[in-house]
C-alpha cells in the first residue's frame, strides 16, 4: 500500500531537480500527478521520465491566467485535489546597493506573489484533509551576503503557513513549509561555479550538498498521513547548516 494510494497532487516547477524526484516519488507512492513548467520540452521529457499517472500542463507559476489553466485541467481530468507542492521559485544574488526593480518585482514575483495565487486558486479544488506544502530556502534562515531579495520573497510562507492553516481548519488542509538547503540541481549548475559550489559545501556539516531525492523524500513526508499531527512548520533540510 502506497503512502498516497489514489490521492491527487500538483507540483509546480517539477521538470528537473527535486520537485521532479518528488513526483516520480509519489507516483511511485500511488498518487497521480500534475505537474508543471515553462519550457514544453522539458515537460515532455519529464512526463516521459515518469511514465505513468503523470500529466503535464505547460506554464509559469508566475502568471495568473496559467494557474487557472492549470486548475481548469485538474478539474477536467480529476475533479478534486489532495496535495499541492508549490515548489517553482527563484532567485540570483544581488547585493544592497546593486538591487533592481526588476529584480525585486521578479523574485517577489514568482516566489511570494506567484506561490500565494497558486494556494488560493487551488482551494476550490482542495479536498478536506488535504495537504499543502510550499518550498523555502534556507537563505532565509542564514545571512548569506546578497541574497536579501531571494530571502526575503521566501520568509513570507512562514508567516502564511500559520495564517493559512488557521484559516483552512474547518477543512482540516495543512500547511507546511518545506526549507532546502544547497541541494545540486540545475539551478545550482547554472548560477554557481564550481569554486562557489565548495564554499557552499564548506557551510554543510557533511561537506556535501542535498541530492533531489533527500528532499523529495522530505516532501513525501508532509504530502502524507505520516505527517498527519504537523501543520504551520518549517522544515528544514539543509544537513544542518543554519543549525550550527
Ligand atoms: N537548488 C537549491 O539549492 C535550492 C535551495 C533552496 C531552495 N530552493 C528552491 O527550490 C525550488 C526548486 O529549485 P531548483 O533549484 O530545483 O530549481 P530549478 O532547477 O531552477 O527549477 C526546477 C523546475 O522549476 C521550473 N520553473 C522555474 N521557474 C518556474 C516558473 N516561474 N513557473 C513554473 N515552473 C518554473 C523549471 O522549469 P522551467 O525553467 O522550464 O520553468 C524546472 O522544472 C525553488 O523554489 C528554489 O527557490 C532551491
Amino acid at each position: 500500500m502506497g503512502k498516497l494510494d489514489g490521492k491527487v497532487a500538483v507540483i509546480t516547477g517539477a521538470t528537473t531537480g527535486m520537485a521532479l524526484a518528488g513526483a516520480k516519488l509519489f507516483v511511485d507512492e500511488g498518487a497521480h500527478v500534475f505537474i508543471t513548467g515553462r519550457r514544453q520540452d522539458m515537460l515532455d521529457e519529464a512526463v516521459k521520465q515518469i511514465g505513468r499517472n503523470v500529466t503535464g500542463v505547460q506554464g509559469d507559476a508566475a502568471d495568473l491566467d496559467d494557474l487557472d489553466r492549470l486548475y481548469d485541467t485538474v478539474k477536467r481530468e480529476k475533479g478534486s485535489l489532495d496535495v499541492l507542492w508549490a515548489s517553482a521559485g527563484g532567485g540570483a544574488p544581488a547585493p544592497l546597493g546593486e538591487i533592481t526593480e526588476a529584480q525585486f518585482d521578479t523574485w517577489f514575483g514568482l516566489n511570494a506573489r506567484g506561490t500565494l495565487f497558486t494556494v488560493q486558486k487551488a482551494l476550490p479544488l482542495f479536498n478536506d484533509g488535504g495537504s499543502i506544502l510550499m518550498t523555502g530556502s534556507n537563505a532565509s534562515l542564514g545571512a548569506f551576503p546578497g541574497w536579501s531579495v531571494y530571502a526575503g520573497s521566501k520568509a513570507v510562507q512562514q508567516a502564511w503557513a500559520r495564517i493559512w492553516l488557521n484559516e483552512l481548519k474547518d477543512r482540516r488542509i495543512r500547511v507546511n513549509v518545506l526549507t532546502p538547503g544547497q541541494v545540486a540541481t540545475a539551478k545550482q549548475e547554472e548560477l554557481f561555479d564550481e569554486a562557489t559550489k565548495r564554499q557552499f559545501e564548506s557551510l554543510i556539516p557533511r561537506g556535501q550538498m542535498g541530492r533531489p531525492d533527500e528532499i523529495a523524500t522530505a516532501a513525501l513526508f508532509l504530502a502524507s498521513d505520516d505527517s498527519s499531527y504537523v501543520n504551520g512548520m518549517e522544515l528544514v533540510a539543509d544537513g544542518g547548516t543554519t543549525a550550527i
